[in-house]
């Protein structure tokens, strides 16, 4: 089994500093209830996760403290307070409740990191509409799959993205407006779905009674991929704010002066959970950049902004690493602590932490269907570099074997969670057997491999599925292979995550072309074009290979493990289920 890598000690001062010095003393007395409890009594037991993160805030000291510093693509430079927040996302949730948007019924956000997205997020959420979010990469087939399984009644979107919505809206028959964030663009569309959000906004109140909701009322949903089918609407419940709001204020560490950056965007869970819900619920200051990666801008956001806590990527960091010199030239030195989610973190990415800017980052572990962080390296913890952690307060994890049988320490198998806590999603949409499928003997099955040390450490091996990462996002390969099919030149496609150095995995797609055509680099190229334009920018494959037949099972499913063992120079393992290949 893996080696454990020398720990990363902290300092008495360090897990003085730290929100929780004594969490075996929190292991021991914590319960879910007791913090239930206390938010509710901190929010004036308004159960909805809009008031408890932002609206609440707007009653207190944190009024007129800045709650969202935005930085867009350009530069562009806005505030907004906790009241303002507050303000405009009662006028959103308004405009909601005129069109007729009742509890319960799907308002989507297809929208780039800006202001707008936050405040209908908010609105969504007060008159207990779900929220659902769009990454703005997504293109018309992703954009369709989800929205007609949702059935949704609004979709909030801006002039530069509404062409991909404008080719589906015949798709859409639940679909009653369409609002569109204008921002100064220079040519607004115009279609008779269209309603305009700086007009709709100007004339309505900014004074709104926020819903009261029950626990197990849905506040978001989000599409995620497994290994097969279409992806699935994960629905969240308003009660896993109590986690989102525990584990920011534990393990990120907010604390009432932090300038804190979380570079996830909304259209993942970590920018709901961490972006809006529980970092605002700690009455934290938040950055939202809107533009690109690039290790000057980020070093530059950081400087400028006075960031202290930042929640990110690994694929970010090794990009970091891979361009270490530049920040050199800028001021990190109000950083105080970093955190990392969404993929393995290599021990040389936080080793690398310590040794440039300083301070190590603390991996975490969660998923889209957790709501909130299960497993975590804490501030006052030691970092064994490699590791994710240790289970949270209040989340009993296990390896386990695939009965559910509990298997002892440094044995590779399933990580699985008891489905104990607060913020594991509530249902998979209109999937009851789907979401029956997570568990097993009474334990959440993540998917994921991984095995626990003697001191209770969790370490990531690898997927149970063919659920790809890249880049920190996760990608279906039944979603990247179905988008290749409808290209006229392709019989059959298989797609796996192949490992990369940099990026995690890339994704790569097999591809049995039809017998009369060439086998081209132009045509490699424009596959991977296609599902560019056709699915998403992210989930195009960097690597096309042409063969003349896919493993395949004898039932006729593709065999993407074989796929992946032979590109990796792997022995195939069991294959009496092969078909002839
Ligand atoms: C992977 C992201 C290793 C894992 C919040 C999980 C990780 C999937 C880590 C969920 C980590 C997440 N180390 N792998 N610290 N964090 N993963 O739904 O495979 O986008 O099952 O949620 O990302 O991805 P999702």
């Amino acid at each position: 089994m893996l080696q454990v890598s020398k720990r990363i000690k902290k300092t008495e001062r360090q897990k003085q500093s730290a929100n929780l010095t004594d969490y075996e003393q929190t292991y021991r007395s914590f319960s879910w209830k007791d913090a239930e409890k206390d938010l509710a009594k901190e929010a004036s037991y308004i159960l909805n996760a809009a008031h408890i993160a932002v609206d609440r805030h707007a009653q207190t000291f944190r009024k007129n403290k800045i709650a969202l510093y935005y930085e867009g693509e350009n530069g562009e430079k806005e505030k907004y307070t906790f009241l303002e927040l507050s303000e405009l996302s009662s006028k959103f949730a308004n405009t909601l409740h005129t069109i007729g948007i009742d509890k319960g019924e799907r308002v989507f956000i297809f929208l780039p990191r800006i202001p707008e997205l936050y405040i209908a997020f908010l609105g969504i959420l007060k008159i207990g509409a779900i929220a659902g979010t769009l990454f703005s990469a997504f293109q018309e087939k992703a954009l369709i799959d989800r929205l007609s399984n949702s059935q949704t009644k609004i979709i909030v979107t801006d002039a530069k993205l509404f062409p991909r919505v404008s080719h589906i809206l015949k798709d859409l028959p639940h679909l009653k407006k369409v609002i569109l964030v204008e921002r100064g663009a220079k040519n607004v569309p115009k279609h008779p779905k269209l309603l305009y959000y700086s007009k709709i906004m100007e004339k309505i109140s900014s004074e709104c009674k926020v819903r009261q909701m029950k626990k197990d009322d849905p506040s978001f949903i989000l599409y995620t991929s497994g290994t097969t089918g279409k992806p699935k609407g994960v629905i969240h419940r308003h009660l896993a704010i109590v986690q989102e709001h525990v584990t920011a204020k534990w393990v990120l560490d907010l604390k009432e002066d932090d300038i804190y950056w979380c570079t996830a965007d909304p259209g993942w869970v970590t920018g709901i959970a961490y972006g809006i819900l529980g970092s605002w619920s700690n009455g934290v200051a938040a950055v939202v950049f809107g533009g690109r990666f690039d290790p000057s801008t980020w070093y530059k956001i950081i400087q400028d902004y006075k960031v202290t806590i930042w929640y990110t990527a690994p694929t970010a960091i090794r990009m970091l690493m891979a361009a270490s010199d530049v920040s050199k030239k800028y001021d990190l030195s109000n950083l105080r602590h970093l955190c990392s989610v969404g993929e393995p973190l290599n021990p040389e990415a936080v080793v690398w932490g310590q040794k440039v800017l300083g301070l190590p980052f603390h991996d975490t572990w969660w998923q889209t269907e957790l709501g909130a962080i299960c497993i975590a390296n804490y501030p006052c913890m030691d970092i064994k570099p490699g590791s994710m952690g240790k289970p949270v307060p209040g989340v009993t994890a296990a390896i386990v074997d695939d009965k559910g049988n509990e298997l002892g320490h440094h044995k590779e198998g399933n990580l699985a969670l008891r489905p104990t806590f607060p913020s594991l999603m509530k249902s998979i949409w209109r999937r009851p057997n789907k979401y029956k499928s997570y568990f097993v003997n009474g334990w959440y099955m993540s998917g994921d491999r991984a095995f626990r040390d003697k001191d209770g450490y969790y370490w990531f091996i690898g997927r149970a599925d063919d659920v790809i990462k890249t880049s920190g996002e996760r990608v279906g390969p039944f979603e990247v292979e179905s988008t290749l099919v409808e290209h006229p030149s392709v019989v059959e496609a298989g797609v796996i995550g192949k490992p990369d150095a940099l990026r995690g995995e890339i994704i790569k797609a097999f591809i049995v072309l039809k017998s009369d055509v060439k086998p081209t680099d132009a045509l490699k190229n424009e596959l991977s074009l296609f599902v560019k334009k056709h699915l998403a920018g992210h989930a195009n494959p960097r690597e096309v290979e042409f063969i003349d037949k896919l493993p395949k099972t004898r039932s006729g499913k593709i065999m993407r493990r074989v796929l992946k063992a032979k590109e990796l120079g792997l022995p195939i393992g069991d294959t009496s289920t092969l078909e002839e290949y």
